[in-house]
């Protein structure tokens, strides 16, 4: 799926946009504050139907206006289609050919995306949230019906949380099943998900750090320790029996133990921990490869590349993984834009039909 012909209205600080993409690489290049995040929130916001930073969807929604719109051409296995999405009052509405959508399906059809930001790079270090976003990112990607699956498991969560805090035995019980059912589903795919990635960032990895590097690896982590093997039943049943046991702790908190919302995805170089041992190198090649074996398996998934959004990287990358990725992104027959505040950094990855734009105070400038 490429996307062609952008438009904005009143998202962020853009008021109005009209800009063609290029079918490879589209550079966005400005100063500090101008907007290129914002476009590329646009753009990832089209493409997944969530939002890339913002933690609430009005703040999409630019200063004074009531409702954010984005729009383009995709051009994809079922022919010529309009994509668009509206934000209003804090809710989203994506449109297929001009009508609201019905099946989430028939939009997200061949379309996917992959958003690579500094933000990323704290992957390693930081806390088991941001390794969780990744995972549901990812998964939704690769399956996109994980995007409802994940908002059942939320609800379900949220409903027996509230249950543990007021209810009787009996009434947080009847809430446990969906709970469970719910969990399951996300456990098996993230699992799933991870064991496609495992040898693909294995390999990446390797190639960034060249020869004697220690091999990377990654697997799913449950908090409550419980093996990942087996159905999808068996992991109900099993996440089943660990809440049993905390029954009483966790009325007492008012709060869900165990269960998708409270695991994390556990990074390894060798026999150690990267979170603790990786250097500040290490951790960065670790997550391109992260990001690159998303990319790769995403490929061989869709049979062809997902839209890819690289913003402000290059400056993040010392010079020799910063050419790894350009070089990669050259190859890749794929869609790609790009953000830099200096154009320079970029231009060994603009190969024919590149495009420029300047980006000043939310308007976009075409340059050659
Ligand atoms: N809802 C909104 N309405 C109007 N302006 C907004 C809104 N949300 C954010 N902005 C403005 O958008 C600007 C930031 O844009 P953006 O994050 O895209 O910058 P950038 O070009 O990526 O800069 P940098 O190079 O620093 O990353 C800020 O000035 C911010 O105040
Ligand atoms: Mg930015």
């Amino acid at each position: 799926m490429r996307l062609a012909e952008l438009q904005l209205q009143d998202f962020r600080n853009v008021e109005q946009a009209q800009l063609t993409l290029s079918p490879r690489t589209t550079v966005l290049a400005g100063e500090n504050g101008q907007g290129k995040t914002n476009l590329l929130e646009a753009v990832y916001l089209l493409a997944t139907l969530r939002p890339l930073r913002a933690s609430r969807l009005a703040e999409l929604v630019r200063f004074g206006a009531t409702r954010a719109r984005v729009e383009a051409a995709a051009d994809g296995p079922g022919g010529l289609r309009r994509l668009a999405v509206e934000v209003a009052d804090g809710t989203r509405q994506a449109y297929l050919d001009g009508k609201p959508i019905e099946r989430l399906d028939d939009y997200f059809q061949g379309l996917a995306a992959v958003c690579f930001s500094p933000d990323d790079l704290l992957l390693v270090k930081s806390g088991p949230e941001l390794r969780r976003r990744f995972l549901d990112r990812a998964a939704w990607s690769r399956w996109p019906a994980v995007l409802a699956e994940a908002r059942d498991y939320l609800r379900a969560l949220r409903a027996r949380n509230a249950a543990l805090r007021t209810e009787s035995r009996e009434v947080e019980e009847s809430f446990r099943g969906p709970l469970l059912r719910t969990a399951a589903r996300l456990l098996r795919r993230r699992h799933d998900l991870l064991e496609e990635l495992a040898p693909r960032v294995a390999r990446a990895f390797a190639e960034i750090s060249g020869p004697g590097a220690p091999p990377a690896g990654l697997r799913y982590r449950p908090a409550s320790g419980m093996p990942m093997a087996g159905t999808e039943e068996e992991l109900a049943a099993r996440l089943g029996e660990i809440l049993a046991l905390r029954l009483e702790r966790d009325r007492e908190k008012g709060y869900t133990s165990a269960g998708p919302h409270m695991d994390d995805l556990s990074l390894s170089l060798g026999d150690r921990g990267a979170r603790t041992f990786a250097s500040q190198g290490q951790q960065r090649a670790l997550v391109l490869a992260l990001k690159i074996a998303e990319i790769d398996n995403l490929t061989a998934v869709l049979g062809r590349p997902p839209l890819l959004l690289l913003d402000d990287v290059s400056s993040e990358l010392d010079p020799a993984k910063n050419r790894y990725l350009l070089e990669y992104l050259a190859r890749l027959p794929g869609q790609a834009i790009l953000t830099t505040t200096d154009r320079h950094l970029l231009e060994p990855a603009a190969g024919p039909g590149a495009l420029f734009y300047e980006v000043v105070r939310g308007r976009f400038t075409h340059r050659e």
